[in-house]
Parts: structure tokens; C-alpha cells; sequence
């Protein structure tokens, strides 16, 4: 009795086992393509401390890791930063407009951390408000020892159809891959005007009690980018700088010390989570690493932050966040899950376009899927089709020295649509209210060749158009 039953249920096992498979295969399978480019596999190191790009500007008290965000709500604000090594200098911000002789001046404020054994430079940021739109600006830091001038652009006002063209970089580090990254960026004939970066700035914290040194090497590195347009900062996990076991308890210490972002303009309460409009898209930027529960400060932020999105002036809705909610690779997997929990439901209900994700080291795209149909009730858990989905982009390839992730869970996903471990950059290209061009550049190829590209149709304006994107 005892060897039939055992021999029966042993048997009812294998059915149920190569059932399991069958319909597993069947959930699974069909998915979108993984690239057959193969990168030349090498190993991801930092340039060295003595690398040409890391050299100290000249002068006494050079301003030097200079950097700009935007500083207020609307996009006539410009936050200025940089550092002074020698003394303290002057908060001072010199600023005209390309157009006119007058010259204006913005006081800004100065800090100073400790990190262990290391002590800042003297940081310096600078809130200049009430710009032009649409202009060119120059401005000056470093008053009084050794000035440098530098110029941004203004975005134009806010509205449906004004064009407007996003970088996306994410998890850049200060390798030599990275520098290839920032190069293909801005050599890319698409011109970026601003950077959507998606967090994992210096990767610092590699370092023995993170040495913060490669802080100062990053903000010099990344200058000659971040000085000329603004990069739109999200924090990532390589931003948290927690290390009791040295006396760090202080989360996010480094990265808050230099890295200002406007998150009052947007009624936030911690520079984590906030929100810019810029042309015609509205930028939502989450933080991955701050509690994000019900009840906390985040959720009912966004909670009320969703509905003042007025999709007739800003059609697109576009949601950065670090750690990446749809992701096939076998790095970081399911990470992201408690927040897609807990907010995926509003990113459908409210039709976000496109959320931009780092983290895993590697480049994927998304079909427009959601999974809110879970509970543990009635255990539907498989991410479904959905047209009021986002598309999910996880672009965290800038190429830092943990190196590329290569290792994907096989078979390909239904929800994934592209995948590819290389490193590389992207391109959100508005038109207008209706299309923006979105593109992916591997450092591999040409500046101006896409490696994955996507048309996407505006659904607030197209609604009747169940197409809401096409590859081109
Ligand atoms: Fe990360």
C-alpha cells in the first residue's frame, strides 16, 4: 500500500511537473528580442586619479565640479554649483544674457561636510531665478581669485507642443567606459539639451570608507557637461553612504552636500522625490532608497502630485526612478517590486509615458505592460498588456567598474521587448504633443547610430489609438 501510494503520488508529481513546465513555457515564452550583439568582453576600470579628466583647474581657488540643475518649478531657474579647495570664496553667481550688456549677480550659500577622514572643499550653490526662456545665459563663478565662465540655455516656456530633446544617462561611474559614454553623448548629432540621469553618480563608495576623493573626481570628470546644460539628479544606492562601522550614520551625506535640486519648488519635504516641468514634460523623480509606504512622506506626496499634472499643457509624463520595476536581467531582480506595489496603479491610472530606470548595468526596453491585477487572494500575479501601461526603459549601461550585467533570465520575458548588455546612452526626443522619437546608442557604434528605437503617440492626445507606440 505504502510502495503504490508512494509510486502514485510520484506519478501525479511528474504530470503535475510537466504540466507546471508546459504552462510555464507557454506564460513565459514569446518574448521581445535580445540583441545579438556581443561586446568584446574587457574589464571596467577607473581612470586613474592623474587621468586628463580629473585635472584640477587652474588658478588660486578655481572654482572647479562645476554643475547646474534646474532651480525652480517652471524652468526659469538655474541651481549653480561648484567648489572652491583653497579658501571659501564668494557665493557670487555673475550672470547676462547673451542679448544684453547688464550684468546681474545671485548670492547663493556655501557648506562643507566631513566624511571620515576626509573634509569637503567649500560647495557652493546658487539659486538664480526669474531667467528668460529660451535664452542663452552666460555666467560666472569664482569672484574675486580665479572667475570662470561658463553658458546654459534656457528651456522655452512651458507648453503642449513646444520640442524638446532629453538625455538619458544613468549609473555613470568614472571608468573608461564612462568617458566613452559622455562622449557619445555629447557627441550625438540628437543634441541633448538636458540630462535625465536615472542615479548611481561617482561610485565612490567602492572605494576603502568610501573615499570621497572620487566624489571630487567625478564633479571634475562630468563638468564639461554638467556646467553647460542641466542634469536632473535621481538618487541611487550608490548614493547612500551609510557606514556606521567608520561613524557614517548619516544617509545620502555626499550626494546631498553637493547635489541641490529644487524638490520645494514641487512642495516635496526631502530633495529624494520632486518634480520639474521643462518645455512640454512633466518629470516625476522618485527615490528608490526613501521609504515610499503607505502613509510615508513619499506616497502622499505622490499621491497628490499625480492628479496636478495638467496633461494639456505638459503631455508628457515622464517617471525617473533608480531601482527598475520590469527587469529580465538576473541582476537586481525583482528589487524594484514593493514599490511597483505600491504605485503601479496610479502610473496606469494616470497614463505615465515612459518611466527611466538604472541600477541593473545593462539597456531594456518594456512592452506597455502592468501587473495591478495581483492580490494575494486571488494569486493572478503575470504582468498583463495594457496600453494605459508605461513603457519601462532601464538604461543604467553608463558604464561604471562594476561592469556590464550579461546575465539574463532565460527564456525572455513577454513583458520585455529589447534587451542588450552593453553600455550606451539614450534620447527622448519631443515633437510635439502628439510624438516624440525615442532612441538607444551603444558606445559601440556611431555617434549617430540607434541601436533600439521607439516612436511613441501621445494617448492623452490620441486616446481613440490603441498604437501607442511603434518600433522605427
Ligand atoms: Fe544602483
Amino acid at each position: 500500500m505504502g510502495v503504490m501510494g508512494l509510486s502514485f503520488s510520484s506519478a501525479v508529481a511528474t504530470v503535475v511537473i510537466v504540466l507546471g513546465s508546459v504552462l510555464n513555457a507557454a506564460v513565459v515564452c514569446h518574448g521581445g528580442i535580445t540583441s545579438s550583439f556581443v561586446r568584446k568582453v574587457e574589464k571596467t576600470i577607473d581612470m586613474p586619479l592623474d587621468s586628463d579628466v580629473f585635472r584640477v583647474p587652474l588658478g588660486y581657488n578655481a572654482p572647479q565640479q562645476v554643475h547646474i540643475t534646474q532651480g525652480d518649478h517652471e524652468g526659469r531657474g538655474v541651481i549653480v554649483s561648484w567648489v572652491t579647495v583653497d579658501e571659501p570664496g564668494s557665493n557670487t553667481v555673475l550672470y547676462w544674457s547673451e542679448n544684453s550688456k547688464r550684468k546681474n549677480r545671485a548670492e547663493g550659500i556655501m557648506v562643507t561636510y566631513k566624511f571620515y577622514n576626509y573634509t569637503s572643499g567649500y560647495i557652493h550653490h546658487c539659486t538664480i531665478k526669474n531667467l528668460e526662456f529660451n535664452t542663452k545665459y552666460y555666467y560666472v563663478v569664482g569672484i574675486g581669485h580665479t572667475p570662470r565662465k561658463f553658458w546654459f540655455v534656457t528651456p522655452p516656456k512651458v507648453g503642449p507642443d513646444v520640442p524638446y530633446t532629453f538625455g538619458l544617462i544613468g549609473d555613470l561611474g568614472q571608468s573608461y567606459d564612462s568617458n566613452m559614454t559622455l562622449t557619445h553623448y555629447e557627441l550625438n548629432p540628437a543634441k541633448g539639451k538636458t540630462v535625465l540621469f536615472v542615479g548611481d553618480l561617482s561610485y565612490a563608495d567602492n572605494y576603502p570608507n568610501h573615499d570621497n576623493v572620487r566624489w571630487d573626481t567625478w564633479g571634475r570628470f562630468t563638468e564639461r557637461s554638467t556646467a553647460y546644460q542641466p542634469w536632473i539628479w535621481t538618487a541611487g544606492n550608490h548614493e547612500i553612504d551609510f557606514v556606521p562601522e567608520i561613524g557614517e550614520f548619516i544617509p545620502f551625506k555626499p550626494y546631498s552636500h553637493r547635489y541641490h535640486v529644487p524638490y520645494r519648488a514641487s512642495d516635496s519635504t526631502a530633495p529624494f522625490w520632486y518634480s520639474i516641468k521643462r518645455a512640454s514634460a512633466y518629470i516625476i523623480v522618485l527615490a528608490s532608497y526613501s521609504a515610499y509606504g503607505k502613509y510615508t512622506p513619499q506616497y502622499k506626496w505622490l499621491e497628490k502630485e499625480l492628479p496636478k499634472v495638467n496633461r494639456s499643457e505638459t503631455p508628457w509624463l515622464i517617471v525617473l526612478m533608480h531601482s527598475p520595476w520590469y527587469n529580465s536581467y538576473n541582476y537586481h531582480y525583482m528589487e524594484g517590486e514593493t514599490m511597483r506595489v505600491m504605485y503601479e496603479p496610479w502610473f496606469v491610472q494616470y497614463k505615465v509615458d515612459v518611466v527611466f530606470a538604472g541600477h541593473v548595468h545593462a539597456y531594456e526596453r518594456s512592452e506597455r505592460v502592468s501587473n495591478i491585477a495581483y492580490n494575494v487572494i486571488n494569486g493572478i500575479c503575470t504582468p498583463v498588456n495594457d496600453q494605459s501601461a508605461p513603457v519601462y526603459i532601464t538604461i543604467g549601461d553608463g558604464g561604471n567598474l562594476e561592469g556590464l550585467a550579461t546575465n539574463m533570465t532565460e527564456p525572455q520575458p513577454k513583458y520585455s521587448a529589447y534587451r542588450e548588455a552593453s553600455f550606451g546612452h539614450a534620447i527622448f526626443d519631443i515633437k510635439n504633443r502628439t510624438h516624440a522619437h525615442y532612441s538607444w546608442h551603444r558606445n559601440q557604434d556611431g555617434y549617430a547610430v540607434k541601436a533600439d528605437s521607439l516612436w511613441f503617440f501621445n494617448r492623452f492626445w490620441h486616446p481613440e489609438d490603441d498604437s501607442t507606440s511603434t518600433q522605427s
